[in-house]
């Protein structure tokens, strides 16, 4: 048997982002699974602030990529870009969202978290919940490699969480951080390459 430290490092390093599925459906079960290892990151004070809304119809896959697109078109339109090259990007993550078998949006409450009277440590409370949001994140990028799944998360939902509330009558406090496209590989798609560890390591 493989030595158990040498399986994980293995799947840590040849995870990679999978944005291109094949049709077949992911079993419920199989979503579950890998939401019960998302679950057990690590969390500031324990509050387990991720909240998850699990996408498995192309009904409410197009109705996120509509909510997603219109915002989209919006900004890009205030940028001043170009007709066609704002069109071909709404064609692009309309294809994404809507070619993936399931959707994850991942949220995060402040509910269950600490509150301060000043800014400052409001400022870092709220980043602790997005850091915990982002390791349930990573352990279900990881579960779901592990499960011969693709998956990539995608940033479109925090540029475009109002439109988002709106269109899936989320509970206020629900605040969307981004969302994982998840189903079974279309294609080998390739690693991207790392920095070397020197790069981005100060040892003192
Ligand atoms: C917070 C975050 C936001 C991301 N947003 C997007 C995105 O909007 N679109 C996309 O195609 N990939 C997105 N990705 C995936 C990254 O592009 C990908 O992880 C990175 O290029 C490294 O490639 P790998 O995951 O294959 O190792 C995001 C990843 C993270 C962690």
């Amino acid at each position: 048997m493989k030595d158990p430290a040498e399986s994980f490092h293995t799947l840590a390093e040849d995870r990679h982002s999978v944005r291109h599925f094949r049709d077949t459906p992911v079993a419920r079960n199989l979503i579950e699974r890998v939401l019960q290892t998302a679950i057990q990151a690590p969390s500031a004070h324990n509050r387990q602030p991720w909240r998850f809304v699990v996408l498995t119809k192309r009904a409410d896959r197009e109705l996120l990529a509509a909510a997603m697109g219109e915002r989209l078109r919006a900004d890009r339109s205030i940028d001043g870009d170009p007709e066609n090259a704002i069109e071909r990007d709404l064609a692009n993550s309309w294809m994404l969202i809507t070619g993936a078998p399931v959707v994850i949006l991942l949220c995060m409450t402040m509910e269950d978290m600490d509150h301060y009277g000043d800014d400052r440590r409001e400022s870092a409370e709220h980043h602790m919940g997005i850091q915990s949001v982002a390791m349930a994140g990573e352990n279900l990028l990881l579960a779901a490699h592990a499960e011969g799944l693709g998956a990539s998360w995608l940033c479109a939902p925090l540029f475009s969480a109002d439109n988002v509330r709106r269109a899936f009558d989320l509970p206020p406090s629900w605040e969307p951080q981004g969302l994982i496209l998840i189903g079974y590989p279309q294609d080998e798609s390739r690693k991207r390459t790392r920095r070397g560890l020197n790069e981005v390591t100060q040892w003192r």
